[in-house]
Formats: C-alpha cells, sequence, structure tokens
C-alpha cells in the first residue's frame, strides 16, 4: 500500500517542498528512510514509531519503506516527522489518503504524540503559498510565524490524535488567525540626551543612521564611544513591511524566534564579542547557519574594541561589506545569505589608548603603534564611509546641566532623509543611499561646480580610491537629504570629505 504527503526544509532562506512517499509491503517488520536523510530524520523513525502508538494507532509490522524526494538534497530537518507519521497512517489505511493531498506537514513529534516547533516555518509558509498548497499544519509555537504569509489556512492541533480526527472530519480545526507582532530588540530605552558633549559624533551617527553608512568611532577609554553606538537604534528609521518580512525570514532560519513568532518589527543590532569564529561572523557550518553579518541585516553590526578582532574574521567582513550578500558553498549546494548592514566600530588610537588625547601622554612606542594599526587592514578602513574622533570630555561639558537632544528629535530628521531616499531609489528595491551602486550615484548626486571643485581637490590630496570617490559622493548626499537639498553643494561635499578624511589624520 502507498501513500503520498508533503513536508518542507529549507536551503539557504528559501523552502523546498520535500514528498514523502511511503510504501507498505508484506515481509519481515522493518523500516526504512532513503533519499540523504540526515541525523535527525533518520532518528524521526524512533520518534514517530512511539508518536503513533501512544496516540492510540497501529504502527504497522510489516516491511516500510519511506522515501523523501527530492533525492539529491540533504535533508536535516526534524520537522519531516508529521508528513512521515501522516504517510505511515495513510499507507496502512488508517486514514483516508485523499484528505490530506492539500496540506503541508511541517513539525517535530513527542514520543507522546505532541507537536513541537521547528525553525525556518516562515520560509516553509511563503513556499507553501508558492506551491498552490492551501493548508498548513504546524506546531502551536509556530502559528504566528506561519500566519504571516497571506492566502493559506494554518492549523495548529497539540497532538497527532487531535490531527488525524481533524483529517477525517471527526472534529473541525478552526484555522488560526494573526494577532501578534514580535519585539525581539525590546525596545532600546537609552536614549542621546544622555551622552554630554560629543556633538561631532553625535552628528556623524545622525549621518550614518540617516544614510546606513558605515562609521568608525576612535578615542581614547571612557570618552563614551561604546555608549554611543549603543544608542543610535533610537535614531533609525522604522522598517519597511518588505524588510521586516527580511528580517523575520532570517530569524526564523537561525531559530532566533523563540516563542515570539511573528513579525520583527525593530531593527537588529547585533554586538559580537572579539573572540567570534569566522563561521560566526559569516556564516557557515556542517549544517550552514547563518552568521553575524545576516543577523544584522537592515540593522547594525557594532564591533566594539575593533582591533582585537582576529584579522581572519575581519578580511572576511570585506566581501560582504561591500556586496550586501556571503555565499556558501557547499559539495552538494551554494547559497547566498543577504548581509546589507551598517557597519559600525570603536577603536582606540593606540594599545594604550592615549595617542590622540590632549592631556594624558601615550606610553607607545613607534613600533608598538605600528603594530596596533597593522591589525586593521587598508581595505576594511577604506570601506568605512565616516570615521569620527571621540574625544575626551571636559569637565564643563560633564557637569553642563543644559539639556541635550533626545532621541526622539533627531530620530524625526533620519525619518524625514529617509522617507526621501525610499522615493528616489524603491524602485530600484534600494531603501538608503548606502546601498546605490555606481548607476544611481550617477543618477542622483548632481553636484554645483564648486562642490565639483572642491571633490577634485580632495580626490589628489587624499590619494582617493574609485570606491573613496564613490562613498564620499553617498555620504555627500545624505548629508543634503538631511538638508532637504535637491542639489549637492560645497558644503554637503565638505562634511563628507571631512568625515572621511579624519582617518588620515588621527589613525
Ligand atoms: N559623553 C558622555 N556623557 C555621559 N557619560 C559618559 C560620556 N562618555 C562616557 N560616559 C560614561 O563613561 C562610561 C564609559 O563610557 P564608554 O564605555 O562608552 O567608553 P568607551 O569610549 O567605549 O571606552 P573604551 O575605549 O575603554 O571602550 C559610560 O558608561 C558613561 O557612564
Ligand atoms: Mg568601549
Amino acid at each position: 500500500m502507498f501513500s503520498q504527503t508533503f513536508g518542507c526544509t529549507t536551503l539557504g532562506l528559501n523552502g523546498v517542498l520535500i514528498t514523502v512517499e511511503v510504501d507498505i509491503a508484506n515481509g519481515l517488520p522493518a523500516l526504512d528512510i532513503v533519499g540523504l536523510p540526515d541525523t535527525a530524520v533518520r532518528e524521526s523513525r524512533e520518534r514517530v514509531r512511539a508518536a503513533i502508538k501512544n496516540s492510540g494507532f497501529e504502527f504497522p509490522s510489516r516491511r516500510i519503506t519511506i522515501n523523501l524526494a527530492p533525492a539529491d538534497l540533504k535533508k536535516d530537518s526534524s520537522g519531516l516527522d508529521l508528513p512521515i507519521a501522516i504517510g505511515i497512517l495513510a499507507a496502512s489505511g488508517q486514514i483516508v489518503w485523499d484528505s490530506c493531498k492539500n496540506y503541508l506537514f511541517v513539525s517535530e513529534l513527542s514520543l507522546e504524540g505532541k507537536l513541537r516547533g521547528v525553525s525556518g516555518i516562515l520560509p516553509m509558509a511563503i513556499h507553501c503559498c508558492e506551491q498552490g498548497i492551501n493548508n498548513m499544519v504546524v506546531a502551536p509555537e509556530n502559528v504566528q510565524e506561519a500566519l504571516l504569509v497571506e492566502g493559506i489556512n494554518v492549523y495548529a492541533p497539540l497532538t497527532l490524535a487531535q490531527l488525524v480526527s481533524h483529517l477525517q472530519h471527526a472534529i473541525i480545526l478552526p484555522a488560526e488567525v494573526k494577532n501578534m507582532i514580535t519585539h525581539l530588540f525590546p525596545g532600546n530605552s537609552e536614549d542621546f540626551a544622555d551622552v554630554q558633549g560629543q556633538v561631532v559624533a553625535k552628528r556623524a551617527l545622525e549621518i550614518a543612521a540617516a544614510g546606513g553608512h558605515n562609521l568608525m568611532m576612535i578615542g581614547p577609554p571612557g570618552s563614551g564611544k561604546t555608549m554611543l553606538a549603543r544608542r543610535i537604534t533610537s535614531i533609525l528609521p522604522a522598517m519597511s513591511p518588505q524588510e521586516a518580512l527580511e528580517v523575520t525570514k532570517i530569524y526564523s532560519i537561525a531559530d532566533l524566534l523563540h516563542n515570539h513568532a511573528g513579525l520583527v518589527t525593530e531593527r537588529p543590532f547585533r554586538s559580537p564579542h572579539h573572540t567570534i569564529s569566522g563561521a560566526g561572523m559569516v556564516g557557515g557550518g556542517r549544517i550552514p547557519r547563518p552568521g553575524e553579518v545576516t543577523l544584522s541585516h537592515r540593522g547594525v553590526l557594532f564591533l566594539d574594541e575593533l582591533a582585537e578582532f582576529p584579522r581572519m574574521v575581519l578580511e572576511s567582513l570585506r566581501q560582504p561589506v561591500e556586496d550586501g550578500q556571503v555565499t556558501i558553498s557547499r559539495v552538494n549546494a551554494s547559497f547566498s545569505y543577504p548581509a546589507k548592514f551598517m557597519l559600525i566600530s570603536a577603536v582606540n588610537p593606540c594599545q594604550c589608548g592615549f595617542l590622540t588625547d590632549s592631556r594624558q601622554e601615550c606610553t607607545c612606542s613607534n613600533s608598538d603603534i605600528r603594530r596596533y594599526r597593522k591589525r586593521i587592514s587598508g581595505p576594511l578602513l577604506d570601506r568605512m564611509d565616516i570615521n569620527v574622533h571621540v574625544p575626551r570630555l571636559e569637565y564643563s561639558e560633564i557637569t553642563n546641566t543644559m539639556p541635550t537632544e533626545s532621541s526622539l528629535v533627531i530620530a524625526k530628521r533620519v525619518a524625514a532623509a529617509r522617507a526621501i531616499q525610499y522615493a528616489r531609489l524603491s524602485k530600484y528595491n534600494i531603501f538608503c543611499n548606502a546601498h546605490m551602486g555606481h548607476k544611481h550615484i550617477k543618477s542622483a548626486c548632481h553636484m554645483t561646480t564648486g562642490a565639483q571643485a572642491i571633490l577634485e581637490q580632495a580626490f589628489s590630496k587624499m590619494n582617493l580610491s574609485a570606491r573613496g570617490y564613490d562613498r564620499i559622493l553617498k555620504v555627500a548626499r545624505t548629508i543634503a537629504d538631511l538638508a532637504g537639498a535637491e542639489q549637492l553643494t560645497e558644503m554637503h561635499i565638505a562634511e563628507a570629505v571631512h568625515f572621511r578624511n579624519n582617518m588620515q589624520e588621527i589613525y
């Protein structure tokens, strides 16, 4: 006797439909799973056997063969437990096969027969919809994630027995309804108003947030670099629905939605420790998982104490920073994860930290300084659009009681600038200036003749690379957007050049 049911797994950020074929034949009792099952799927044999028995059904004592198609794709999801169990029940005549034909089943099973949540439900639900399957069965903890996709009925029975009753029309499970929005990064209570002084650094962060540019802060210990960086999420604009869906998909695959399951609405802020491995940063591993660069997609990757990161890890950032994606190759597949993030970094100017300090003398020798700086390569520094010195605060600045600008006020200006960029660039599927390509820069950055003259001077004086030229124009475009100006003037270009040039003066 034969049956066919549908399950799903993920490859990169996309769902892949798995056809589960079950054949039950006469012979010695055995259960074989073919079609490249990995550990999690091979183990499902034991879970399914126990779940079927403990749900009050009969586990056929005959020769059972299960084929997972397509056969050339490695399957490693415990979410295939459910379609396998339903397939066995259908092939052994305990449920009518026809009743489960228009369903996608994705859930792990407990030995007792309860449905358990798995990761990657959102991309699977999207795929289910694309394949024209109308109904999806998931575990209760995955319901809200599946419901993010319009156009499919989602059912979430507690147990296998309940699902079988539903399929046989003995009970009717109601299709679930959407009710939740996820706040994965709990509302940031930290505010720029807490930061005394540092007017230039705040301006730099505002520009970076407005255009999605990379930024590096350099300064002595205790000047507020970490404090400033942690507040950037309080001024970033809200995500568009499309961006929110992209981010939720990534967190679904990485199994980081937990029980929140729903749409991630805040921009990610990731700050990995400097002991992170290369695979942790860009993604990979035997069963490939997204790395920090992908988890920061549409948000911020903050690297504190940049010079302490292993060189290999920093170099691995070069490609994703430039391309906005990482490609991971495995023997049997290769796929890309998106990685469009803002890189914010903080670093001391030398080992002791006081090289640029106005009061405390630096105790490093010249060779110490050279060695310290070699830890960050030129190509990585070339990718920093904005470099800003964060100096030691004066006593009068620390004790100043005048109110400083709050994050809310800055966020309004940032949102207005982003709205201008969205109107200009969304037709190319680009949401901020930092992601403009050369051709977009050409059409979006019209300069006055004075501005052109300044840029030409800067180009030869600063020995700019072609990348440097493009990046200055992008930052200048953001500065002009913040000012609501159509054309780039001397002032806009000069400020952008200043923020890039800072590097040569202080680092
Ligand atoms: N501009 C500031 N306004 C108010 N408080 C500040 C400011 N700068 C620093 N502080 C205080 O000093 C503490 C340390 O600052 P922070 O950790 O940001 O320094 P840092 O520049 O990152 O130093 P390091 O280079 O050692 O990492 C903050 O938690 C805050 O209490
Ligand atoms: Mg710090």
